[in-house]
């Protein structure tokens, strides 16, 4: 399994819209309850083609940023962010985690899906993340699926859909073998040791790191 296949902007694009698209709305829902946040600033980190950072902003007043490393994932999110109606309240940024042109204490959420995985550095990425992050503020970075219910609904489109036809076997090996590259206690102590209060939460079908500054 090769890290630039399975972030591969075309195969994802089509993935996120035919078979995740329960997912979003369902962990937007969530993490906006849990934090209670409904206006500021949110960034959207490793967004993909922008579906997470879409849904935040259907259900907030909240001005959100999808960022991404890859310039491709950046136009796929713009062209997302015009097709549903929301150019002006989500701005799609190209950068790495590691190095995010926005400035310190300055966001009141960050959360990131299916991205830290694929960090090069998760400790930095963290760190930079937690640079950007107001006091008071919240980062919820990991991964899943919102609930097992939604992960079979996912496997289930995948089987179904014919635009899977020539990809079937490959999306259904590697959903869910992505979260080995992350050790979530070993990132917490190491971001302790730097000052970073970190804790792991393992609910329902995700995985994550959340920090309060
Ligand atoms: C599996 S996709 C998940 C996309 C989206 N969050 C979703 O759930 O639909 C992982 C994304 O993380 C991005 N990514 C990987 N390394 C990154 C980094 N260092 N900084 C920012 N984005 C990164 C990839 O380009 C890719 O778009």
């Amino acid at each position: 399994m090769k890290q630039q296949e399975l972030t591969d902007s075309s195969k994802f694009s089509m993935v996120s819209r035919y078979a995740f698209a329960p997912v979003y709305p369902y962990l937007a829902g969530q993490i906006i309850d849990k934090f209670g946040l409904y206006s500021g600033t949110c960034i959207d980190v490793g967004s993909g083609p922008g579906n997470l950072a879409i849904e935040i902003a259907r259900i907030t007043e909240m001005k959100v940023y999808s960022l991404d490393i890859q310039p491709e994932m950046s136009r796929l999110a713009r062209n997302n962010i015009r097709q549903a109606g929301l150019s002006e309240r989500i701005t799609a940024v190209t950068a790495d985690v590691c190095q995010m042109p926005f400035p310190q204490d300055w966001a009141d959420l960050v959360v990131s899906r299916g991205s830290i995985f694929f960090w090069e550095n998760q400790t930095a990425g963290c760190c930079e993340i937690f640079r950007v992050l107001k006091p008071g503020g919240v980062a919820y970075c990991g991964g899943g699926m919102g609930t097992p219910e939604i992960r079979a609904q996912v496997l289930q489109n995948i089987r179904e859909n014919a635009v899977f036809s020539q990809e079937r076997d490959y999306w259904i090996y590697n959903i869910g073998k992505t979260r080995k590259r992350l050790d979530p206690e070993g990132l917490c102590a190491s971001l302790e040791e730097l000052g970073v209060q970190a804790m792991v939460e393992r609910e329902n079908d995700g995985i994550w790191i959340q920090m309060k500054k």
